[in-house]
């Protein structure tokens, strides 16, 4: 077992805590779509206020490039947060600087201060110790909570509480519930283990997905990944989204552990995504069309992938199967989270899309444990040491 310090080790009386949090929640527009990220920091957030605390929020927002961007800004989930907690909340438009540090130096105890994107500044992603080092100056003691970006070598996470001592760092109430629930997977002797795997984003999940492969009975996979496994049997896919630099990896593991992967039989394919005109479902023997594209797993797969389901101890799942923004392609999807939701197993759902898809169908309350991360628990699922957590072990 992973022995991390625990906040409750910090004195945090009359102390200004550096907070880091993972609020890269799903949006649409301004408008916070899916706020497990946000309620699921709320304990420690209190916790910390209880003991005295004041509290200095840090977090990213999608993926800007070290550059500002309207879109990626903080500020409407620091107005959730207000919503939340009822509480007035401070803000600062840069992360570090002036008016960030005055603002900070000023905080009383029980009040807090949100800042904006870390992301905003290139340094975050490389780790950058400087960058660090102006981050550090918010506070005296550092918590971490941000689960989803612990397997992200980035300066708030790896750099920044290197320049704490260890009695003044800690995983906060979250972080520390995530390792309980996912040690349970990484430590199963109950089998079958069934990981069910998809979305669009396969670039840097399909790395996890070799190791997972290895561990698990079988690894259900749809979606927007099981495009680049079909295209590696040499199936054709039209127009859908097939990751070429992971054709390779997608080979090996077949070529390895191809009796454990099940795959697609059918699959939902239409012309266009935002105004599908043709919405048809075609056999993957028969192949998708040029001009098409694969947007949704078919009713066949649905029937092979519950039966793989039901049939599992532990659960792990892992992303959509398929363009499940778009409520006509979300059937398949949904489909996967009913049977997620009433396996006799224990259940464990991480990744936005996936955590969305459980919440949106109600099935919420019937999953064993909703992660914060997408690729943190994927990553750690398959035995991959995450920075993040390695840098608050004993
Ligand atoms: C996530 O949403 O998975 C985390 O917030 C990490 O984001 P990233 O994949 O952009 O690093
Ligand atoms: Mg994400």
């Amino acid at each position: 077992m992973i022995d991390i310090f625990p906040i409750d080790q910090l004195d945090l009386e009359r102390k200004r805590v550096i907070y880091r949090v993972d609020y890269n929640v799903p949006m649409e527009g301004t408008k916070v779509s899916d706020e497990t990220r946000i309620r699921e920091t709320l304990p420690t957030i209190l916790m910390m206020r209880e003991r005295g605390a004041s509290i200095v929020i840090l977090s990213h927002m999608g993926r800007p490039k070290g550059k500002r961007t309207e879109a990626d800004s903080l500020r409407p989930i620091r107005a959730k947060l207000e919503e939340l907690m009822n509480l007035d909340i401070q803000w600062a438009d840069d992360c570090i600087g002036d008016e960030a540090e005055s603002k900070s130096k000023a905080l009383g105890p029980g009040q807090i201060l949100f800042l904006e994107n870390l992301r905003f500044h290139p340094e975050e992603e490389k780790n950058d110790p400087t960058f660090a080092g102006k981050l550090q100056k918010h506070g005296e003691v550092y918590v971490n909570d941000a689960f989803g970006a612990c397997h992200r070598a980035h300066a708030s996470i790896v750099a920044l509480p290197r320049l704490f001592s260890t009695d003044k760092r800690a995983a906060g109430l979250l972080l520390l519930m995530e390792l309980q629930f996912l040690q349970k997977v990484t430590h199963v002797s109950d089998r079958p283990f069934v990981a069910v795997m998809g979305g669009a984003k396969i670039a840097g999940k399909i790395e996890p997905l070799e190791a997972l492969v290895k561990l698990a009975d079988s690894v259900v996979i749809g979606g927007g990944m099981s495009n680049t496994f079909l295209a590696a049997q040499g199936r054709e896919l039209g127009d859908s989204l097939v990751d070429h630099d992971s054709l390779e990896v997608a080979k090996r593991i077949l070529a390895s552990n191809g009796p454990k992967v099940i795959l697609p039989t059918d699959l939902v394919v239409t012309d266009s995504i935002d105004k599908p005109t043709r919405v048809e479902t075609i056999s993957v023997e028969k192949g998708v069309a040029a001009g098409l594209k694969a947007v949704d797993i078919g009713p066949r797969t649905v029937e092979r992938f519950t039966a793989a389901i039901a049939g599992a101890k532990v659960v792990f799942w892992n992303g959509p199967m398929g363009v499940f923004e778009q409520e006509q392609f979300a059937v398949g999807t949904k489909k996967i989270a009913r049977a997620v939701a009433h396996a006799n197993a224990m259940t464990i759902v991480g990744g936005g899309e996936s955590v969305e898809a459980v919440n949106a169908s109600g099935f919420a309350d019937k999953i064993s444990h909703i992660s914060t991360g997408g690729g943190a628990s994927l990553e750690f699922v398959a035995g991959i040491s995450l920075p993040g957590i390695e840098i608050l072990q004993r």
